[in-house]
């Protein structure tokens, strides 16, 4: 599993292991089941060339990384088939305050690749499908609700059940994609998980 930074993970860490391995893709668990891709990449993926983009557009820390911005904004249109961002494009959803969400750099960036399709998460409800262009884009649901949140004092997913709209399947082949609805999907579920001694196990 490929994945890119959003704006909670320990980027220091993640950008310590990049730099022990001097690679742009580094697994991040002892069995190299998922992978954190630096920004700014391109790689192929299911005969796929896919684009990642992580962070967001907000002033300080988390902000969209420039270079790597620049980098994916130097590829010519149509150099990429799927676009992997974290924020989405401007104008998207609305806040619980109605303010307009998504990112005005992403939404240029989708203009200039036009890639085939464009998956977003960030705002942890699913949208989608947007026509931009020749691109369709879509954002996923966040993959694993918290047990509480400071806005919700019931629990809200005490079992931690992974959500449906979290996870979407595209079809290299006609280029269809669908959420991924289905009632097994609420069977995913979990927080006790003993690594080490899954590795001693397997190892
Ligand atoms: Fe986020």
């Amino acid at each position: 599993m490929l994945f890119v930074s959003g704006n909670h993970e320990d980027h220091d860490w993640l950008a310590s292991l990049h730099d022990a391995a001097a690679a742009e893709v580094v697994p991040v668990d002892p069995f190299g089941a998922y992978r954190h891709v630096a920004c700014g990449n391109v790689i192929e993926v299911a005969g796929q060339r896919v684009a990642f983009l992580g962070l967001i557009e907000a002033p300080g820390k988390m902000d969209l990384d420039e270079s790597a911005y620049a980098r994916l904004t130097a590829v010519e249109p149509g150099g990429v088939d799927v676009l992997v961002t974290h924020d989405g494009p401007y104008g998207m959803s609305l806040d619980r305050r109605g303010n307009v969400q998504g990112s005005a750099k992403l939404a240029r960036l989708i203009e200039h690749l036009q890639p085939r399709l464009h998956v977003s998460g960030h705002y942890h409800h699913p949208s989608g499908p947007r026509r931009y262009g020749d691109t369709t884009s879509y954002a996923l649901a966040q993959l694993v609700q918290p047990k509480v949140t400071r806005w919700e004092p019931e629990p809200v997913n005490p079992e931690q059940r992974v959500t449906a709209g979290s996870i979407g399947l595209l079809d290299t082949e006609t280029g269809g994609f669908e959420y991924i609805q289905d009632e097994w999907l609420a069977d995913v579920k979990g927080d006790a998980l003993d690594l080490a001694g899954l590795v001693a196990a397997t190892h």
